[in-house]
């Protein structure tokens, strides 16, 4: 058996925590349909108690994504160009998160529902990408 060190641990945070943001997101998507049929406040009350577990598993990414980078090696010109590529989209995906969290018209809650999926999907193609 391959031996269990701070790597793994660090990893396995970095990857639970993205399967919470990006696929809690997801399924979200595939359940509102369902949920407007229960009634006009469910999707709301549902959204509400995401975010709640959404945030900190945002907030676990970002804390093991610094103890990622402060664990790379020496990387070449173009993983830091990468690595910065995936900060961007991180930004982003939390920025129109919040912007999503806040909206109140249904073009608003479209538009940034929209970009937070895409952003935080880009996020982990990226990640997938670094790690290769
Ligand atoms: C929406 C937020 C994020 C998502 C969805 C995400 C997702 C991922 C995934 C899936 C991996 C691949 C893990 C593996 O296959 O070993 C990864 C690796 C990585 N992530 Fe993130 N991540 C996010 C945020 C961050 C942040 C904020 C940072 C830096 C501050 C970061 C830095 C890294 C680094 C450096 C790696 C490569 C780790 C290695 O190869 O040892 N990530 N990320």
């Amino acid at each position: 058996m391959k031996t269990v060190d701070w790597e793994t641990v660090r990893l396995f945070l970095h990857v639970l925590a993205a399967s919470v943001w990006v696929g809690g997101q997801l399924t979200l998507v595939a359940i509102v349909p369902a949920l407007r049929a229960v009634g006009s406040t469910a999707t709301t009350v549902a959204a509400r108690a995401f975010t709640r577990f959404a945030w900190p598993a945002f907030g676990v990414l970002v804390l093991t994504g610094i103890w990622n980078v402060a664990a790379l090696p020496d990387e070449p010109a173009s993983y830091e160009h990468t690595l910065t590529l995936k900060y961007v989209l991180v930004v982003l995906s939390g920025v129109t998160a919040y912007a999503h969290q806040r909206a109140t018209s249904r073009s608003a809650l479209a538009w940034s529902g929209a970009l937070t999926g895409l952003f935080a999907l880009g996020a982990l193609f990226v990640g997938v990408w670094l790690a290769q």
